[in-house]
């Protein structure tokens, strides 16, 4: 399927009358897109032929032509398909390749397809079909990430570890309920990329260079046969812009970024100075100097080639950003950025849906993490506050509390009900108002109990938002 270098001499150039000299090699390479947009060969060749279709049932071009073309096509997409069809830089792009092939299959016939069409509308054709399936396939990765995030989620709706902020310990929270935050960045995603999709998904073609076409086209029927939704109501919009492109790749930035984020979070989890996971070794490598080491480079590169997803994004915008109306062929840049984007993101949601699975939670780490940082003393605040203390004396009685846990080496929640009672015995009308229960409040699992609101860490509203989100999936419980 690998374009070949040199072109054969007698491939004329398709505007060659006017020219009085040919291109360098040079300028032809430099001009020249086939390599990457031979990518899009089955979106062009689905492209012609409705638009040839369309030609035969308005009257443009006899039914022998289009049978003619049909017979060119398949057998072009077979060439293809079994690696045989011969790539020329010389025809410069997707679109020249197959129809020069087309015209040396049939003849008169390909030559007729280009009737009432430019490569202007064609490629802003190809890459709009190209682009949605594209979306549709990482709609399901997404699926098959999300999934397997949920089964985790559930195998931990119990499991505590400490939640943070500033990367300081700050309260409990379940490992399952920090997992179903990524459920709902990636949610967000999918929603995104729908949006997307919807707005993309209208038809270029019968906007020809720029100006539309003097012949009597029926673009309705070409939208409803290659599945677009609408046509494009303006001919030097359809053309010209790429903005669907642009908020592709905006959402896969996104849809990266929080891939990146939790990559960032499983490296920092497997550091043996936090040991809170253990990571399938399929996704880690060894050093070549270092014996003892197993390196994360799998979550390490998902945080690295979201740099390189984010810069495609930036690309585009800057593509776009002087560009006159209507076509011009900056806009052949639009291709390696989009593409490579695309295939970022299906090949990290592929390795993602399997890596979550190869986690190894370490339960006892994340305990006893917790146990070092005071991680209920909110929790101690609101039963005060319950029992009519003011908030922010509340505030300052638990810092004592805080205090007198330090000074004995124990965190606050392994206190007894006698230390609590003496270190807020100095309050005025505090340490009254303390009874037993209020053990129950500062443990690890009682605090977590309590949050059981919507969007709260009990491991009780967890398996609820686990459930609902299976059913919004489509999916089924593990
Ligand atoms: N390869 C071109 C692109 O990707 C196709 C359109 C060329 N049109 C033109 N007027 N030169 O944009």
């Amino acid at each position: 399927m690998a374009p070949t270098q040199t072109p054969p001499p007698e491939s004329p150039k398709t505007w060659s009358g006017l020219f009085s000299e040919p291109v360098s090699d040079l300028v032809k390479r430099y001009t020249a897109s086939v390599f990457f947009d031979c990518r899009m060969a089955a979106q062009d060749i689905r492209g012609s032929l409705a638009h040839a279709r369309m030609l035969a049932r308005q009257g443009i071009l006899s039914e022998k032509d289009l049978a003619d073309i049909e017979r060119g096509m398949a057998r072009i997409s077979d060439e293809i398909a079994g690696g045989t069809f011969q790539w020329n830089l010389g025809d410069e792009d997707v679109h020249l390749n197959i129809e020069k092939r087309l015209t040396a299959l049939v003849g008169d016939a390909g030559k007729r397809l280009h009737t009432g069409r430019s490569r202007n509308d064609q490629v802003a054709t190809d890459i709009r079909l190209w682009l949605r399936e594209a979306i549709d396939q990482i709609l399901e990765l997404i699926k098959a990430f999300q999934a397997s995030l949920l089964d985790m989620a559930e195998r931990h709706a119990d499991t505590p570890m400490p939640g943070f902020t500033h990367l300081q310990v700050a309260q409990p929270v379940t490992f399952g309920h920090h997992l179903l935050a990524y459920f709902e960045m990636t949610r967000r995603d999918a929603e995104r990329l729908k949006d997307c999709r919807r707005r993309l998904n209208r038809l270029p073609l019968g906007a020809a260079a720029l100006a539309g076409t003097t012949y009597p086209i029926d673009r309705e029927s070409v939208a409803a046969e290659l599945g677009f939704d609408e046509v494009c109501r303006n001919s030097l919009d359809a053309v010209s812009d790429r903005d669907f492109a642009i908020e592709f790749c905006a959402a896969a930035a996104l849809l990266m970024t929080h891939l990146s984020r939790l990559s960032e979070e499983i490296i920092l989890w497997m550091s043996p100075r936090v040991g809170f996971i253990d990571l399938a070794d399929r996704f880690c490598t060894g050093s070549s100097i270092m014996p003892q080491k197993k390196n994360p480079d799998v979550p390490e590169l998902v945080r690295g080639k979201t740099g390189r997803v984010n810069g495609h994004l930036v690309a585009l915008l800057t593509l776009m950003k002087a560009q006159p109306l209507a076509y011009n062929k900056d806009n052949q840049e639009d291709k390696e950025p989009l593409f490579d984007t695309a295939e970022t993101v299906i090949d990290t949601l592929r390795i993602y849906a399997d890596m979550i699975g190869g986690i190894q939670v370490k339960p006892d780490s994340m305990r006893a993490a917790l146990a070092q940082g005071h991680a209920t003393a909110t929790d101690l605040a609101d039963y005060l506050v319950k029992k009519g203390l003011p908030f922010r004396d509340a505030h300052e009685a638990v810092a004592r509390a805080v205090r007198t846990a330090e000074e004995r080496g124990l965190d606050l929640s392994r206190l007894n009900f006698d230390e609590l009672r003496k270190a807020l015995d100095e309050l005025p009308g505090v340490a009254e108002k303390l009874s037993e229960d209020v053990l129950a409040a500062l443990s690890i699992e009682g605090s977590l109990r309590a949050r059981s609101h919507v969007g709260g860490t009990a491991p009780g509203t967890v398996r609820a938002a686990i459930a609902r989100a299976r059913a919004e999936l489509g999916v089924r419980d593990a």
